[in-house]
């Protein structure tokens, strides 16, 4: 049997579109301005992908980053976890399927519905199915096209997101530590608080609700991750939360007494990408030299459904 702790991330990848829309690019569309959205949420500007670009496009370029950054080759993958709310279609085929066929893999391929909690969900999967001899190996995948969902008239949703794909691969290594533990949560009854409405295809939002619950639900998970784990607070390097709003952060900070510094954000570049917020930052902490060796980091996210989560591993360098 495989050591339960034995799934590591050993390599990570991201790709974000050219084009950028700038806060004061949006106040023409819609009224607000640059001063209310950095106040209110620390967004600066948002990537946005071309009209026919699909969220498997931006999947695969992310793939396609992580190859090269890493020296290695597609035909190492076995297996293709998805976490994403923006398939390229409603139905099948899903999203990591139209992967598995770009990539010429032949383990299992499968999307996770779980809004912007995905990427968490996602590596939980992977793991276990590592873990159960499923696949040998994985890509997990947080990738949204969000523009394609959002109402452009609606200036309570439309300044807030952004689109991208982030991705690592997941691999067995008895000899290390690597996901020590994660913690799984859904609050159905909160499920109405934030939809993607299935008619129009645009996401509609009770913001006030959604921030009290990410609040809540990220202070809750890094602390009961870290009690768990019988470590303290100060044992965790990097905080990587989803980026969803610069003042969540900062608020769950003072309320659970937490260092505001140990959380990562990119908040201000790339705006809220549910799925693709957290394996971007992570894939940008990678590039500017942030992780080292032994590390550990806290992954925690919140989002849709209304589910949260969190994942505490050691950083491995590759
Ligand atoms: O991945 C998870 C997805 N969602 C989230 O994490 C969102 C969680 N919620 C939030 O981040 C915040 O609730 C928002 C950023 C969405 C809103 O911030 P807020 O401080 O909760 O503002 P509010 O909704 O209470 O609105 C305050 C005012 C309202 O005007 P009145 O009624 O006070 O006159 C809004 O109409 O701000 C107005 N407003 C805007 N003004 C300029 C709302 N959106 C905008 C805007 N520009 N874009």
């Amino acid at each position: 049997m495989k050591p339960l702790h034995s799934i590591q991330i050993t390599a990570v990848g991201a790709y974000a579109p050219p084009k950028v829309l700038t806060n004061t690019e949006l106040s023409t569309i819609v009224d607000t301005s640059d001063e209310w959205i950095r106040s209110h949420t620390g967004i600066g500007e948002r990537h946005i992908a071309e009209k026919e670009q699909t969220t498997s496009d931006l999947a695969m370029l992310a793939v396609e980053d992580l190859l090269a950054r890493f020296g290695r080759s597609k035909d190492e993958i076995d297996g293709i976890v998805v976490a994403t709310a923006t398939s390229d279609y409603p139905g099948f085929p899903s999203t990591a399927c139209l992967l598995a066929e770009r990539l010429g893999t032949s383990g299992p391929a499968l999307d996770v519905s779980a809004g912007c909690t995905g990427f968490i969900y996602a590596l939980e999967v992977a793991r276990a199915m590592i873990l159960s001899n499923s696949m040998r190996n994985a890509l997990v995948i947080g990738a949204e096209k969000l523009s394609s969902v959002i109402n452009w008239k609606d200036r309570n949703t439309c300044v807030l997101f952004g689109d991208g794909a982030g991705c690592v691969l997941l691999e067995q290594d008895s000899s290390k530590q690597g996901l020590l533990d994660t913690l799984l949560k859904a609050e159905g009854a909160g499920s109405g608080a934030l939809t993607i409405d299935p008619g129009q295809r645009c996401i509609t939002m009770e913001g006030r609700a959604v921030y009290n619950f990410a609040v809540r639900s990220i202070g809750e998970t890094i602390l009961s991750l870290v009690q768990r784990n019988n470590l303290t607070i100060d044992d965790i390097d990097w905080i990587v939360p989803h980026q969803a709003n610069k003042r969540i952060i900062s608020a769950c900070a003072k309320r659970y007494s937490l260092n505001e510094d140990a959380f990562y954000l990119n908040i201000e570049h790339y705006a809220n990408t549910s799925a693709a917020s957290i394996p971007l930052a992570l894939a940008e902490m990678q590039k500017k030299g942030l992780l080292k060796e032994g590390q550990k980091l806290l992954f925690v996210g919140f989002g849709a459904g209304l589910t949260y989560g969190g994942s505490l591993l050691v950083w491995h360098q590759s």
